[in-house]
């Protein structure tokens, strides 16, 4: 079984986060997972996330699911990241449904149906009520 590689920035970890990345992991013999830099979140949600990058990196590294973590810089550099670590599969949650079927030439591109009720802007929202 080859390589899973899987993105996300995994901020406030919570249940949804793990379920997807225990499932990925079964899909293959090895789960590499690329964690959002701060900048590329700031980018991509319009704020900083609660847990710095190397917090962030710390946390998903130490799962027993994930063989090994590096900070994704770029959104568009999806390609050099499955090349550079040979990956066989591509997993996105369903909320990135469809967007990389241009990959699928190069590796498999699955997606998964995320957890439902639950996400990182959801906990901080309840958090601050
Ligand atoms: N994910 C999931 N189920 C959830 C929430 C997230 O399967 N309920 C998955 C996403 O599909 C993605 C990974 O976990 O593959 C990382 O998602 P991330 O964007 O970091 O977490 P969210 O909780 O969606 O964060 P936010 O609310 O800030 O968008």
């Amino acid at each position: 079984m080859g390589v899973v590689i899987t993105f996300g920035t995994f901020d406030v970890f919570h249940v949804g986060h793990l379920r997807i990345l225990k499932r990925a992991r079964r899909l293959g013999g090895r789960l590499v997972v690329g964690v959002s830099t701060d900048e590329l979140n700031f980018e991509k949600k319009g704020r900083l996330p609660v847990y710095t990058q190397s917090e962030r990196l710390e946390i998903v590294s130490s799962l027993k699911c994930v063989d090994e973590v590096f900070s994704e810089e770029s959104l568009d550099a999806k390609l050099m990241y499955i090349k550079k670590y040979k990956a066989e599969i591509l997993l996105m949650g369903s909320d990135w449904g469809g967007k990389f079927d241009h990959l699928c030439g190069v590796c498999k591109v699955v997606y998964l149906e995320r957890t439902p009720a639950i996400s990182t802007t959801e906990v901080i929202e309840k958090i601050r009520l």
